[in-house]
C-alpha cells in the first residue's frame, strides 16, 4: 500500500482498517459494492454496528442533561456515576445470574476497558511484575500492562489437540507461570476468547481457578468484554463470579466489562473494573487513573438511560435481541466463507470473530507478504502475528463491523483474491 497517498503512516492495523473503511463510505460504499477491486474492506476492527439503530434513539437525547451532569462525575450517592454503576451492577448481576447482586461500590466506570485493564495493573503489580496471557491474545494487553504501569507481559502458547490447535489447558497455564521465573503476578483470561471466539469450558475454569486460587499467590483478571456476544447453540458462558472456585474466594478475582462490543458503543470509552475485593477497588480508586482515563460526561449520561430505561427491561431485552442477530449474522459469513472454500476455526460461537486459517496462502514472504497483498486489494484482516499467534497464517476476520450485505461481499470479495494466489 502506499503509505504516502493514504497517509495512514503510524496507524495501527486496526486504527488504519477503520480509516480505510470510513474513506470507502466517504466516497460511496454501497455503490463500490459493485467493484470490489476498487473498494476497501474493512474486517479487522472489533467493532459492533448491530445494535445502533435500536439504541440510536436513547443515546442521543440529552433533553435531560442537567447542570449537574456537567461538573466532575459523582462517584457518590447521587452522583452521575454512582447511578451508573449502580446500574451496571444490576445489569451485570441480573446478566450472569449472580445469586449474591453485585453493589454500586463493587463496579467502577472508567474510559474503556483498556483503562479497566490498567487500573487493575496499577492496583495489582508493581513494576517488573508479570502479568500472564495466553496466545493468540488482544494486542492492547501490551500498553494497557507495560506502558504506564510497568508490568511485563508473559504470553504463552496453548495446546493443540485433535481438531482444536488452540486449546487451553491448566498445563498450559502452569508453563505460562514457569516462563515468568517466579513474578507472575496475574493472569488474564479472555472469555468470550479474543480472536478465537470460544466460551471457556466452566469445568476448565474451575480447574484454572482452583489451581490458580488455591495452589498460587495470583490473581485472576477476566476480561468479559465480549460476554453477551453469544450466538445460538453455543457451548455455555460461565462468567468469573459465577464459578465455585470464585466463592470460595473474592479477593483474588477480578473482571472488565464494557460497552464497545456488546452494545457497539466503542466511540464512547466505556469500561468497567468489577471485584467484591475492597481492597483492591480502593486501591483502584487511590491510584487514580479513572481521573487519568476519564468517562466523561456525555457517555455517562447516555449510559445511565441505557441502563436505566424501563428499570432495566430495555437493556435486557436488547441483549436477547443482540443474541438473535449476532446468531444471523454469523450464519450469513459463515456461508460465505464456506461458498468460498475459506477454512476458519470452527468452535468460534461467541464474540464478533472468524478465526481464519490462510497458511495454505502463505509464500516465501510469510505473513506479512499475504497481508500486503490482501491489504493491495482492499481487504483488512488482522494479520494473527499482530495478536502473537505462535503460528503464522492465521488472521482475524471482524464479522459485525458492517451490515451483513457488506460482510458477504467482502467475503466474496476475499475469496477472489486467494483464489488468485492459487
Ligand atoms: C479483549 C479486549 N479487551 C479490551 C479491549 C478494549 O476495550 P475498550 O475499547 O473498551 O478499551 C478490546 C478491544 O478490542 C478487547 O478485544
Amino acid at each position: 500500500m502506499d503509505e504516502g497517498l493514504f497517509g495512514t503512516a503510524g496507524l495501527d492495523a486496526e486504527e488504519r482498517a477503520t480509516l480505510l473503511s470510513a474513506r470507502r463510505a466517504e466516497a460511496g460504499a454501497r455503490r463500490l459494492l459493485g467493484a470490489p477491486a476498487e473498494a476497501n474492506f474493512n474486517l479487522a476492527t472489533a467493532e459492533n454496528v448491530l445494535l445502533y439503530e435500536r439504541l440510536r434513539e436513547v443515546i442521543t437525547d440529552f433533553r435531560r442533561f442537567s447542570l449537574e451532569d456537567t461538573k466532575y462525575p459523582g462517584r457518590a450517592k447521587p452522583g452521575n456515576l454512582y447511578t451508573l454503576n449502580a446500574r451496571a451492577a444490576a445489569f451485570l448481576s441480573a446478566e450472569y445470574g449472580l445469586g449474591e447482586p453485585l453493589t454500586a461500590d463493587q463496579v467502577m466506570g472508567i474510559g474503556g476497558v483498556s483503562a479497566a485493564l490498567e487500573s487493575l495493573t496499577f492496583a495489582l503489580c508493581k513494576p517488573g511484575d508479570t502479568v500472564i496471557a495466553p496466545a493468540p491474545c488482544w494486542q492492547g494487553f501490551e500498553w494497557c500492562f507495560t506502558y504506564r504501569a510497568g508490568a511485563r507481559l508473559e504470553r504463552f502458547p496453548v495446546s493443540s489437540q485433535p481438531g482444536d490447535p488452540f486449546h487451553l489447558t491448566l498445563d498450559d497455564v502452569k508453563r505460562g507461570c514457569e516462563r515468568a521465573r517466579g513474578t507472575a503476578k496475574v493472569l488474564v483470561l479472555t472469555n468470550p476468547d479474543n480472536p478465537l471466539g470460544v466460551n471457556y469450558a466452566p469445568e476448565l475454569l474451575e480447574e484454572i481457578y482452583g489451581w490458580v486460587l488455591g495452589e498460587t499467590g495470583m490473581h485472576v483478571v477476566s476480561d468479559e468484554i465480549y460476554f453477551n456476544s453469544q450466538t445460538a447453540g453455543a457451548p455455555p458462558f460461565k462468567g468469573a463470579l459465577a464459578l465455585k472456585a470464585y466463592q470460595r474466594n473474592h479477593d483474588r478475582v477480578h473482571v472488565v466489562w464494557g460497552f464497545a462490543k456488546d452494545f457497539g458503543l466503542s466511540g464512547f470509552r466505556a469500561g468497567f473494573v468489577v471485584t467484591r475485593a475492597a481492597a483492591v477497588m480502593k486501591a483502584v480508586i487511590d491510584r487514580r487513573m479513572w481521573f487519568l482515563s476519564p468517562f466523561t460526561a456525555q457517555p455517562i449520561f447516555a449510559l445511565s438511560n441505557v441502563l436505566g430505561r424501563d428499570e432495566g427491561r430495555f437493556a435486557h431485552e436488547l441483549m436477547r435481541e443482540y443474541r438473535r442477530a449476532l446468531t444471523e449474522q454469523r450464519r450469513a459469513t459463515a456461508g460465505a466463507l464456506d461458498a468460498q472454500s475459506i477454512v476458519y476455526y470452527p468452535h468460534n460461537h461467541a464474540a464478533l470473530f472468524f478465526w481464519l486459517d490462510l497458511r495454505r496462502y502463505l509464500r516465501a514472504g510469510g505473513e506479512k507478504e499475504l497481508n500486503a497483498r490482501l491489504e493491495a486489494n482492499g481487504i483488512f484482516l488482522l494479520p494473527g502475528q499482530t495478536l502473537a499467534c505462535p503460528e503464522p497464517g492465521w488472521f482475524r476476520l471482524c464479522y459485525t463491523c458492517e451490515s451483513a450485505g457488506v460482510i458477504v461481499a467482502a467475503v466474496e470479495h476475499l475469496g477472489n483474491v486467494l483464489q488468485n494466489i492459487g
